[in-house]
């Protein structure tokens, strides 16, 4: 894991856009895996703005979404469909046929979990994936007791993940318990993953995820299998890690390496 520590939210969100816009930059048809809640946003918008002044396009670009929830619509406003709209695609020159977000209302949910794998391997994998990270140390929805090798299937949510995300729906509002979700096999797969954690109520998860054991109590502790995982964090859910200093000098030698082989 290459874990990279920025002041606030705000140059997170920047170091996180830098890389996705170097990705469009190199490989301007590549498959990126998106995320909702609130940690992207600010990302979504950098991104936004790079492609208003023409530094990137998303022409040829194929996004799939990390998940959605059971039961709602595309056109519900707590959707994670309708959030993509809003906050990145209506935005932007995709075009809509090469935006996936698992169908929170198919018919077969079984099946369509299955149909989603199939897209996603017929777009040749995805390249870059964003991930947020839970309170709980979930990625997607992929809730405690995750199967580490799982693929998209239905998830139940657990009741920390309800409260937490309760703050989207209005008093009395149906909120579902139940989502779609890629697998953590599924996220594993993705050839690059970059997850962003922001604020003091992240500082555990984070924790665990880095320096806890690898386990489906934390599944963000899966990416300790993989090979090219990047963490941005800010200085506040950094702030429970041990080794802390060592991350920071780990950077600094990375930094000074590039830099004389020319590549910074
Ligand atoms: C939801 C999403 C996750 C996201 C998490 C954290 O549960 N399914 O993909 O990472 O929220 O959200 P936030 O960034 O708002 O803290």
């Amino acid at each position: 894991m290459q874990i990279v520590i920025q002041a606030d939210a705000a140059a997170v969100a920047e170091y996180g856009a830098a890389v996705f816009i170097r990705q469009l930059q190199q490989q301007p048809a590549s498959v990126l895996g998106l995320a909702t809640g609130s940690t992207p946003v600010a990302l979504y918008q950098r991104l936004i703005r790079a492609y208003q002044q023409g530094e990137i396009s998303f022409r040829q670009v194929k996004t799939f979404n990390l998940d959605e929830y059971l039961g709602l619509a595309g056109s519900h406003p707590q959707s994670y469909r309708y959030f993509m709209q809003q906050q990145l695609f209506k935005h932007i020159d995709i075009p809509a046929t090469a935006t996936a977000v698992p169908d929170g209302m198919a018919a077969d949910p079984i099946a369509a979990c299955e149909h989603y794998e199939q897209q996603i391997a017929a777009a040749g994998g995805i390249d870059l994936q964003l991930l947020g990270l839970g309170r709980n140390g979930h990625i997607g929805f992929n809730e405690p007791s995750s199967g580490l090798r799982s693929r998209t299937r239905i998830k139940t949510l657990t009741q920390d993940t309800i409260k937490d995300n309760a703050r989207f729906f209005q008093p009395g509002e149906y909120q579902p318990h139940l989502s779609l979700t890629m697998g953590i096999g599924t996220i594993l797969d993705a050839r690059k993953v970059i997850l962003l954690a922001t604020g003091k109520a992240k500082a555990q998860a984070v924790k665990a995820m880095i320096e806890g054991p690898l386990s489906a109590s934390c599944p963000a502790s899966a990416l300790q299998l993989h090979q090219q995982a990047l963490v941005v964090l800010d200085e506040e859910a950094a702030s429970e890690l041990s080794q802390l200093e060592f991350y920071r000098h780990i950077e600094r030698e990375n930094a000074s390496l590039l830099a004389r082989l020319g590549r910074s």
